[in-house]
């Protein structure tokens, strides 16, 4: 089997916490290292739900110590969201292993070692892979791509056009979709036709019964129940962003994918965070980004079906 080597980059945050569920199902990715960056939660959370999902799930990987705040603007989180803890409310223990190093210095040293295989995959706001192109920026060409669930080609979750990951820090996101690195953009509105029904989550939590993830995964997917039956009528469909693009790092087969020049907002005051996709290439500029236009939703339960077929080993 050949493997992927890949870097998870991330602040979990329920959705990153499946997606890293459904990484670590799938052996031909050799996971390098977890990441984690402020985002859904404060840094003090993500960074030790990082260390905790390694232990967890047993993960030979190493955890860096990442960016606990976006490169020029004030901090912000998401709140409520992702539930007490960032994991839905779970009582997450004590990690016993400590971070590995710096998560630039990391990302450095692998993707040296991987020499131009190394690919990166972000789940969270970008300010971890900025910081490290612009601290080494001499790594560029050594990584194959970045595929980030980041932006909307449309609508936004932060406000009109902006989505959260972007939205935290405008500017990272604009450093990495700037660096000439192959990036895939998988947005709201691509990951948005593999949102799955309450019917759906309902189905996982029976089916993780049994599972060595059970506690964790069935707490995290009835969190998403509870916040589905309480939202109104149009929003009744879960979107797990993390792990729609996780799904399609792992094939392509999951979506479709555009060629755009794709700029971030940063100075805006009303739509700071905007990924602007030039669809008719009205700036006459460079397609820099391939944008997911659409996602498979029956692959993508398949491949949540398959996951916890593999956890129950
Ligand atoms: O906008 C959705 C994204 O923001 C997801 O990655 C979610 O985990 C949060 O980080
Ligand atoms: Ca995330």
């Amino acid at each position: 089997m050949i493997k992927r080597p890949i870097i998870i980059d991330t602040d979990p945050g329920v959705d990153d916490t499946i997606r890293i569920m459904l990484a670590n199902s799938h052996p031909e990715l050799d996971i390098r290292a977890i990441t984690p960056v402020t985002g859904n939660v404060q840094y003090a959370l993500t960074s030790r739900n990082a260390l905790f999902l390694r232990e967890y799930l047993g993960i030979d990987c190493k955890v860096a110590d990442g960016s606990n705040t976006p490169l020029f603007i004030e901090n912000k989180d998401a709140g409520d969201i992702h539930g007490t803890g960032g994991m839905g409310g779970y009582a997450v223990p004590v990690p016993k292993r400590d971070f590995d190093g710096y998560a630039w210095d990391i990302i450095k040293d692998e993707a040296e070692k991987a020499n131009g295989e190394l690919e990166i995959i972000t789940l969270g706001p970008l300010t971890n892979i900025a910081v490290t192109l612009l601290r080494y920026p001499e790594i560029k060409p050594l990584i194959k791509r970045i595929v980030c669930m980041a932006g909307s080609a449309t609508i936004g979750n932060m406000n009109p056009y902006a989505e959260f990951n972007v939205w935290i820090d405008p500017e990272a996101a604009d450093i990495v979709f700037t660096s000439g690195i192959p990036v895939v953009m998988c947005g709201l509105d691509g990951n948005d036709y593999a949102g799955i029904t309450i019917p759906d989550l309902l189905h996982y939590i029976e089916k993780a019964k049994g599972t060595s993830v059970e506690d964790l995964f069935t707490h995290i997917f009835t969190h998403w129940v509870h916040r589905r039956e309480a939202a109104h009528a149009e929003d009744k469909i879960q979107v797990i962003n993390d792990a729609i693009t996780m799904a399609y790092f792992i094939t392509s087969d999951m979506g479709k994918t555009e060629k755009y020049n794709v700029r971030v907002e940063t100075k805006g005051e009303l739509t700071a965070g905007w990924t602007i996709v030039d669809r008719y290439n009205r700036n006459k500029q460079e397609p820099n980004i391939e944008v997911l236009t659409w996602s498979d939703r029956e692959l993508f339960k398949k491949m949540l079906d398959d996951m916890l077929d593999y956890y129950r080993k």
